[in-house]
């Protein structure tokens, strides 16, 4: 992570832009930031959703761009369905400027599946053919395309019988939750967890993981949501809009914060000692949870193949379902990211590129 950048990033993002990525772009980035892997025939085309600049929506342009080809240790992905998620906006309207700055016009997108149509000198896990899924580098996505880079490290084979919807749906949020509650926090069987926004893309990865691991969980969402989250497998969910959590909740040893603004402060309060939040969306006051004798975090998920894999088996057995409420074809990436950008997205929201 570099230091620099995040010193940047406290201090020149505006509250709306540091609610999104704590630490952020950090793993970024501390480097020019290239749109796309050079395509090695520039007669050789495909259809992609681009940005030519930074703005609303409207900036989403379905075109064609040219085909990349892959470097040592990558494949070229013919990308079935790739998912949306809230970075993609925040991105495409400008807020990362400055920290994570794209080549335009620059391909978006971090969550594919699809299958491999080459492979770079040196990939040895994969081959033509092969059914993958990744989280793409939030440095170089490339995701709504119908060809994408993908580093060999970055991919793990499909769960077997999920269709290439569900898996776009799954690494960045799925990854996101693995590493905050297992990585960082440490969770463990017989634990508590509060998972908020378990409705949320990492929410209702969140909520399924720390059950699976066997600790209980509370999870906040609003009164539409709670028996989706429920039927996740929360042991209770509370309606934040209708009660202060910090009111009912208590002594839990790990908070997931997905939402930031308040909410992360106000967590504190419903920590045991020695407990830990690990913030993805937040800006939290190390002193407020430092008199209460518990710990803070902040995370930026990371690709990861590895543990990619490992969530697919989970997903084989059963343990864990990705859930999409909303898919659209590519061409209407302005769609879906409107709808990200409402906050109110239950589960994931998919674009169909094949
Ligand atoms: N640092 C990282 O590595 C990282 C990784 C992934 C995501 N993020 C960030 O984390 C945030 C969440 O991502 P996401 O993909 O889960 O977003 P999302 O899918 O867009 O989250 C939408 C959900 O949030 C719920 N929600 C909204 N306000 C809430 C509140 N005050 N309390 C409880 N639930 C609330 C909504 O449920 P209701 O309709 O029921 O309110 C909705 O289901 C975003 O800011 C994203 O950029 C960071």
């Amino acid at each position: 992570m570099d230091i620099n950048l995040l010193s940047w990033l406290s201090t020149s993002l505006s509250p709306l832009s540091r609610l999104a990525l704590p630490g952020a772009v950090a793993a970024g980035v501390a480097v020019g930031i290239a749109s796309h892997a050079a395509a090695a025939d520039s007669a050789a085309t495909m259809k992609a959703v681009r940005i030519h600049d930074y703005g609303d929506a409207s900036k989403l342009v379905f075109e064609d761009a040219p085909k990349p080809s892959p470097a040592k240790g990558e494949m070229l992905v013919k990308v079935q369905a790739a998912g949306v998620n809230p970075v993609d906006w925040k991105i495409r309207s400008g807020l990362f400027r400055g920290g994570l700055d794209f080549t335009m016009p620059a391909t978006l997108g971090f969550d594919i599946a699809g299958e491999v149509a080459e492979v770079g000198e040196g990939v040895k896990k994969f081959e033509k053919g092969d059914k993958v899924f990744a989280y793409l580098a939030l440095n170089r996505g490339g995701g709504y395309a119908e060809y994408a880079i993908v580093k060999e490290n970055e991919a793990a084979a499909m769960p077997k019988e999920l269709d290439f919807v569900k898996a776009a749906a799954t690494p960045l949020t799925a990854l996101t939750a693995w590493q905050c509650l297992f990585d960082v926090a440490k969770l463990d069987k017989g634990q508590t967890a509060l998972v908020h926004a378990g409705a949320g893309g990492v929410g209702h990865f969140a909520v399924q993981l720390a059950k699976w691991k066997g600790a209980k969980v509370i999870a906040t969402a609003s009164a539409g949501n709670i028996e989706f989250v429920k039927s996740l497998g929360a042991d209770e969910v509370v309606d934040y809009k209708s009660v202060r959590f910090e009111d009912v909740v208590k002594d839990v040893d790990v908070v997931l914060d997905t939402v930031g603004d308040d909410t992360t402060n106000r967590s504190a309060a419903v920590l045991r000692r020695g407990g830990i939040l690990v913030s993805i969306a937040g800006d939290p006051d190390p002193a407020k949870f430092a008199e209460r004798g518990v710990r803070v975090a902040t995370h930026l998920v990371e690709p990861n193949g590895e543990q990619l894999a490992r969530i697919a088996k989970l997903i084989e057995s059963g343990g864990v379902k990705p859930h999409v409420s909303q898919q659209l074809p590519l061409k209407d990436a302005a769609k879906a990211h409107q709808q990200s950008e409402s906050g109110r997205t239950r589960g994931k929201i998919v674009l169909v590129v094949g």
